[in-house]
């Protein structure tokens, strides 16, 4: 799909889709006033007669018959302006490419809200509606239907009704705001895809041959993976044991991007990556296992906003690592009490196996820790169902004890319209991992299950500036809008890339 920047008066844009976007009571609109004049009041007629009042989530088609310079009219009602946060406008952009798409329209002109100063930032993210609104998940799909290519190919924005023409810098700057939606969109995309993906076909090996895909397409990235031979030299204990009852062997994926320039920092990402969670002899039952593909989000997600990072470019030295294994049950698999010893010399007695995230992630965190000496380190994980309990499906649960990298990236992911929020990590709980056997105990009990899983982690970080993101609710997700089909969200890709590439 493409996003020409289109300068000519609204009225007259010969598209085959012209879209407007209200503010509740469309007869207070000047551009739908202008086009209803030209429809001799047929277009007010049609949005009394579907009730349409420019509410959230309203749409109303119209066809034009050469009234205007369109074929066809959408109006998208957006609210009060006070409601046009990222994910509404991502929703306003995916809601008017999917119409087009309806109605096999292959150009569109999308007049951009006057939003003053937010207006680029708005072209971003209705871009990024566009391509996210237009994503589906049909390699398994065999019908001849679900084979179509979609009608639209070019989504034109304007950015002024009248079509005035703007100077060359304004226009730079749209183009700009243009190509970053399209980049973070697509490693959304490819993060879905990854989550989507059967377990059967996405494993460890798999990912790592998916990692290998993405560092190909940039001078800027290199990649080195490493198999359970090298992770076992290394000492990785914790991450092994989960990995060890399945025939598909652990891979700890590890890629780099170097800046032109000097590095300003070393930031590293590290991501879950089970690529299935039965929950090990702790079984899941059959209704909790069944969606356990999506236990690699946050390897999906760091992996693919390498992607984006290449593309964009960041002043910082950026480190992805994904810890990647399947958590099963086999003659081989890791038992409930035995006890483990972490890459940092840390034991660990097990007493519960569907614990497993923690465990992989805290040798990935000493991987990084030793191996990268890191300015800052995050990591992002679908590690907790009591997280959702706290939360809900839609917020990341955020947990650091280091106040001014929180408020960072809490900003970041405010901007790129994720919803996260912190939770504490209270020393208190601590007492909920103490082992008579070992140094401590994999999993607490059921109050706090977020944060001790968040404290059991912090064990391992130590003094390392460090964010723990919980994206067990967001990562995937069984109701839909505009922007975001069933299953793999691509969550955290945008907030990762706003948080280490300029705007
Ligand atoms: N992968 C799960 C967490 C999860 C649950 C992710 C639902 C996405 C959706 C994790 O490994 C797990 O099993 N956690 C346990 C921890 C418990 C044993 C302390 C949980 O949440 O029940
Ligand atoms: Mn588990
Ligand atoms: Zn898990």
């Amino acid at each position: 799909m493409d996003f020409p920047h289109l300068h000519e008066p609204a009225l007259s844009a010969s598209v085959d889709l012209l879209v407007l976007v209200v503010f509740g009571d469309p007869s207070k609109d000047s551009m739908f006033k202008a086009v209803d004049g030209a429809t001799k009041a047929a277009l007010r007629e049609a949005a009394r007669g579907e009730s349409f009042e420019g509410k959230t989530n309203q749409s109303l088609t119209f066809w034009a018959g050469g009234a205007v310079g369109a074929k066809r009219v959408l109006v998208l009602g957006a609210g009060g302006k006070g409601d046009l946060n990222v994910s509404a406008l991502r929703d306003l952009g995916a809601a008017a490419a999917q119409s087009a798409n309806r109605n096999g329209a292959e150009t569109l002109a999308f007049l951009v809200p006057a939003l003053g100063a937010r207006q680029t930032v708005a072209v971003q993210h209705l871009v990024e509606g566009a391509v996210l609104g237009t994503y589906k998940f049909s390699r398994y799909l065999t019908s001849e239907d679900s084979k179509k290519t979609p009608s639209l190919r070019s989504f034109g924005l304007m950015t002024d009704a009248k079509g005035a023409r703007i100077t060359a810098a304004a226009a730079k700057v749209v183009t700009a705001a243009v190509e970053r939606g399209k980049v973070v969109a697509a490693a959304m995309n490819r993060a879905r895809d990854l989550v989507n993906e059967p377990a059967g076909f996405m494993t460890p090996t798999q990912l790592a041959t998916e990692a290998e895909a993405v560092v190909k397409k940039h001078a800027s990235l290199s990649i080195s993976v490493l198999g359970p031979q090298e992770c076992a030299e290394l000492g990785m204990g914790m991450f092994l044991a989960v990995g060890v009852g399945s025939e598909q062997e652990a891979r700890l994926i590890h890629m780099v991007y170097k800046p032109a320039k000097k590095a300003k920092k070393k930031i590293v990402l590290i991501g879950k990556g089970i690529t299935f969670d039965s929950g090990g002899y702790s079984l899941k039952p059959s209704n909790a296992m069944e969606d356990m593909k999506v236990d690699m989000s946050g390897a999906a997600a760091v992996i693919s906003a390498m992607d984006a990072i290449a593309q964009l470019g960041s002043e910082h030295e950026v480190h992805a690592i994904a810890a990647c294994c399947e958590n099963l049950v086999s003659g081989r698999a890791y038992k409930l009490g035995d006890v483990l010893r972490s890459m940092d010399g840390t034991t660990v007695e097990i007493n519960n196996t569907d614990a497993e995230g923690r465990l992989t992630l805290g040798d990935a965190i000493t991987y990084a820790r030793t191996k990268v000496a890191p300015d800052e380190m995050f990591d992002f994980a679908t590690l907790t169902g009591a997280c959702m309990v706290a939360l809900g499906p839609y917020t990341a649960g955020v947990m650091s004890d280091h106040a001014p990298l929180a408020k960072g990236w809490l900003e970041a992911a405010d901007r790129a319209g994720e919803d996260m929020w912190r939770l504490p990590l209270n020393p208190r709980l601590r007492e909920q991992l103490k082992s008579n056997v070992a140094d401590m105990r994999n999993t607490g009990d059921r109050f706090g299950g977020a944060i001790t899983a968040g404290l059991f982690l912090k064990v391992f970080a130590k003094d390392t500036p460090w964010v723990h993101v919980d994206i067990a609710g967001p990562a995937s997700l069984t109701t839909v809008r505009p922007h975001q089909p069933r299953g793999g969200s691509g969550f955290a890709v945008a907030s990762i890339v706003e948080y280490l590439t300029r705007r």
